[in-house]
């Protein structure tokens, strides 16, 4: 048991990782502080041990094979595989999500003057972050990452990295309990919901199926802002290469629930909201920098994103 503390960080990228060949042992962390960043358990504060299941692929850790990360065990390498037979592009689709991050985060921080970020389905530590990108522009920059990975929790070290000016805080929750996330004080505490935020749910809605109602969820959430806040929303689509649908299918058969949604479907979650320009486009179509390879095609990235302002 740690006290205080947030876990160690597993490296398991390598088949000779002999300590955890067997399940870690059970942490359960206590509600702390790092430096400028905060940590949480849960939003209740409840105790829990951090079971990584690591005989089960898990979409954070194959997103982090794909990108070239450490963070990965057999089951996620074999899954990410099967995933890759259909869809050889996945890991360019990665590679240029978390290009679109920054680019769109840059852009709310600098040009839509946001300092408020609060990012559902983090991921793992992936430099860089999302709060590295944001206080690059303004150091008070505050940002809430908020994830349900065990594997994403034990990370939570790498996220509270802050400028001493601002502050990051992680939360240990699910995007089905919207209510759960909205509710949780540390929210507030660390956000002031009577000033602008920029809600971002990247790569993370295809692993809702239209069964658990995605568009309700993010609706739930977007409600509660205020408005002049922002919404960015990143998402697998099918529309340019069938393989996308059947690296979903093979999701759905490792265990994991995908589905690929075309830009009409995608285009809901922005209801009355005000699309920023260039609109719901591929990834590497949004305000693409002259980092963004000119011959990468749609079908390639199969990734599409926006940003939209609350009016
Ligand atoms: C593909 S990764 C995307 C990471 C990051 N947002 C990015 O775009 O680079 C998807 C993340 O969503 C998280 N996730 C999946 N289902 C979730 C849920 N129900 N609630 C919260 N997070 C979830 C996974 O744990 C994983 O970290």
């Amino acid at each position: 048991m740690i006290n205080g503390e947030p876990p160690e960080s597993p490296s398991p990228g390598t088949e000779s990782a002999p300590a955890l060949a067997s399940p870690p042992a059970p942490v359960v962390p206590e509600i702390g502080k790092l430096g400028a960043g905060k940590w949480w358990t849960s939003p209740s504060g409840e105790h829990r041990a951090v079971d990584l299941k690591t005989d089960q692929p898990h979409s954070a850790r194959m997103y982090d094979y794909y990108l070239g990360g450490k963070d990965h065990f057999r089951a996620d390498r074999e899954a990410a595989e099967r995933a890759l037979a259909s869809f050889p592009n996945a890991r360019t689709s990665a590679r240029e999500n978390r290009a679109f991050l920054v680019r769109s985060i840059r852009h709310l921080a600098s040009t839509a003057g946001i300092r408020q970020f609060l990012d559902i389905g983090t991921g793992i530590p992936t430099s860089p972050n999302l709060h590295e990108v944001a206080q690059g522009v303004d150091p008070r920059a505050r940002v809430v990452y908020a994830d349900n990975d065990p594997i994403v929790l034990t990370h939570a070290r790498a996220l509270l990295t802050s400028a001493a000016e601002g502050v990051t805080a992680y939360l240990d929750v699910d995007l089905h309990s919207p209510e759960s996330i909205l509710a949780a004080p540390q929210l507030r505490d660390t956000l002031d919901f009577s000033q602008p935020i920029a809600l971002s749910v990247l790569a993370i809605l295809h692993f809702f199926p239209d069964a658990d109602d995605p568009f309700a969820l993010v609706d739930e959430l977007v409600r509660e802002l205020p408005t002049g806040s922002y919404l960015t929303i990143t998402h697998a689509t099918a529309d340019y290469d069938d393989g996308m649908e059947r690296l979903a299918a093979s999701y759905r058969a490792s265990g994991i629930p995908a589905q690929t949604r075309s830009r009409d479907e995608i285009l809901r979650f922005f209801d009355g909201l005000e699309v920023l320009d260039p609109g719901l486009c591929t990834v590497h179509r949004w305000r693409p920098d002259a980092d963004v390879r000119s011959d990468l095609t749609d079908g390639e990235v199969s990734f599409y994103g926006a940003v939209a302002r609350k009016a």
